[in-house]
């Protein structure tokens, strides 16, 4: 969502600013800005959709300054337009944001009383107003931050430039993510350390309620009117401009990077000389644990839905999976001794963010599986146990979601030897599973002509897609069905193989393919019945099982794919890549924008 960069430069910053927002686009946009300083006064470049519309628009109205903001906007209040885009100004100040402001129409109410006008249809003008409100009753930029702190609610990030002042630049946070970059002798302040990479690794991660000024100096950061210390630590990402390499999207190489990035977690949290997991120290016994709850959003949902199969098979624990946007509203009484773990790539996401706040006051340790360290999830958990997936800039999450479903099995291997309920041979044999996995990713990879195939011959023309599965594959179709609405924006459902027949039946024709997702496990003759169910309606299968699975009922499909032969207990994993596959080929032959799909954005900092 949103993305925010600020420079107190030394020389012309608006190429810098869109190169930063450039790094910044993989969130999801619809409209982008910059606002710079020129002789003293605001002057802005807006417009509406990608960011080769704002650079043709700089082309020719170009915008000197070496001091200025920039924006990419994902609407929340006010279409996506170039009225309603960032930087959002008055003649006294410009402001880009991140998130909502939940008292905007109160605020409002009161500007537009004091005889103040709004220009946009946006929560983000009352900032600009308020601000420009107590300037002109001649509060100081500082007193005028400090004052509108006390009076916005909602989760925010914001950047103001005050006209008259090039030297400074000012910023807050509360729930929304924003990093303070400090240069020699410039200074920039930005949504994260990756839009900041290419001009510094000195960072320091803003806390909430935070407000910070920053001049060329060096920042002062304020909690209310105390200074506050923020550690400059340094961040690894490189400043080159991340590139897909030879592939034609940032998914199709994220999908293609899965069997390095699941050996990096692997190595992480499994010792393959003893052949037995490894977590880090915790403030918690497993053996002890009275109950786990999981809450996470979207693709990393349905993480939690494989790991529950994984925590109630091997450490035998009861599990509550709750979507994290339902979780707090629910107020569920949460047992003494439990455990919450937040599944999050990006570590932003609102919704996890105040579901894991939720669990914090009812006591719970708080466990968190992200991609990114430094992220707010992160830094409110006891403990973090990072995936090492690398960026994730396709909007649509891959490699996450796999690494994730690594570091949440080891956990459950884990907690299964702590509890007693697992043996050391059946470590062994899980772990062995766990090994095997990159390379048996890499022969589906070596596949992906037939998932092209299937994409455009039976699923790029359909309007309606059904997914099933049975046990833990009952996500992945899940997942599978997510992955192809969002991406080729197809209608698709999940269902748990049994459920066909108390209602989705009925939608069976010539016209709905149905992908059933069938690894050879202990169920599957559970899943082979709902195949033969589905068949007998005239549905068009598309199967996806290994060698004696397509034994078995690939001839009664109209098409199928052999997956590679693999530990049903990992089966999820790689599955997860075969219905990833499928998305991507069939999205490829729709022409949608793949990596930007519409309306989405990579990391949901609202509600
Ligand atoms: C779907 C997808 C989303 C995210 C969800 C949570 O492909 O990527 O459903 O999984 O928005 O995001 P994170 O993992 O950043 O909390």
């Amino acid at each position: 969502m949103c993305g925010i960069i600020g420079i107190l430069g030394k020389a012309p910053v608006t190429p810098l600013l869109v190169e930063a927002l450039k790094r910044l686009e993989y969130r999801g946009y619809d409209s982008a800005g910059v606002a710079t300083l020129v002789n003293g006064h605001i002057e802005r470049r807006r417009a509406e959709g990608k960011l080769v519309n704002l650079e043709a628009r700089l082309v020719k109205e170009p915008l000197p300054g070496i001091i200025g903001i920039g924006h990419t906007r994902w609407a929340t209040h006010g279409k996506p337009s170039e009225r309603n885009a960032h930087p959002i100004a008055t003649d006294r100040v410009a402001i880009v944001h991140n998130g909502i402001i939940e008292n905007f129409q109160e605020l409002k109410d009161e500007l537009l009383a004091e005889g103040r006008r709004f220009e946009s249809d946006t929560d983000t003008e009352v900032v600009a107003q308020l601000l420009t409100s107590y300037l002109e009753h001649q509060m100081s930029p500082e007193e005028a931050m400090g004052n509108a702190m006390g009076h916005l609610r909602g989760a925010f990030a914001l950047v103001a430039l005050f006209s008259g002042r090039h030297d400074i630049l000012m910023g807050a946070r509360r729930g929304s993510s924003l990093a303070v970059g400090y240069g020699d002798g410039e200074m920039y302040i930005g949504t994260d350390a990756l839009a900041l990479a290419p001009f510094t690794s000195r960072v320091s991660y803003l806390e909430d309620d935070d407000w910070v000024v920053l001049k060329t100096d060096g920042a002062t950061v304020y909690q209310g009117t105390q200074k506050v210390k923020r550690p400059i630590k340094k961040s690894g990402l490189s400043g080159a401009l991340m590139g897909k390499g030879n592939h034609q999207h940032f998914m199709l190489k994220e999908i293609h990077e899965q069997p390095a990035v699941i050996g990096d977690t692997l190595h992480s949290y499994l010792d393959p000389a003893t052949r037995s997991v490894r977590l880090p120290a915790m403030p918690l016994d497993w053996s002890k644990v009275s109950r786990v709850t999981m809450t996470a959003c979207g693709t990393a949902f349905y993480a939690c839905m494989v790991a529950k199969y994984w925590f109630e098979k091997l450490a035998r624990m009861p599990v509550e999976i709750e979507v994290a946007s339902e979780f707090r509203y629910r107020e569920p009484p949460l047992p003494e001794g439990g455990v919450c773990i937040a599944v999050s790539q990006s570590g932003e996401t609102i919704d996890t963010l105040e579901a894991l706040r939720y669990a914090q006051s009812q006591k719970q340790t708080l466990l968190s599986v992200v991609n990114v360290p430094e992220s707010a999830i992160a830094r409110l958990s006891h403990v973090v146990l990072l995936t090492q997936a690398g960026p994730e800039i396709g909007v649509a999450s891959t490699k996450a979601f796999t690494t994730q479903l690594i570091v949440l099995l080891a956990a459950a291997i884990a907690a299964g030897r702590a509890r007693g309920t697992l043996s050391r041979e059946e470590e062994e044999r899980l772990a062995l599973a766990m090994i095997e996995l990159p390379a048996r990713v890499n022969e589906t990879l070596n596949m992906e002509e037939d998932y092209r195939r299937i994409a455009e011959n039976t699923l790029a023309a359909a309007r309606d897609v059904l997914y099933i599965g049975r046990g833990s594959s009952f996500p992945v179709a899940l997942e599978g069905a997510l992955k192809l609405k969002e991406l080729s924006y197809i209608h698709a459902e999940g269902y748990a193989g049994g459920e066909m027949k108390h209602g989705p039946i009925a939608l069976i024709d010539d016209a709905v393919p149905v992908v059933v997702v069938a690894p050879t496990d202990a169920i599957f003759d559970k899943i082979a019945s709902n195949f033969e169910q589905v068949r007998a309606r005239g549905g068009r299968l598309v199967l996806l099982s290994d060698k004696a699975g397509v034994a078995r009922l690939g001839a009664k499909a109209e098409t199928s794919i052999m997956v590679p032969d693999i530990d049903p207990i990992v089966a999820p994993i790689l599955y997860t890549v075969a219905v990833q596959l499928l998305a991507y080929y069939t999205a490829l032959a729709k022409g949608t924008d793949i990596d930007q799909p519409r309306n989405l954005a990579k990391s949901v900092t609202v509600e």
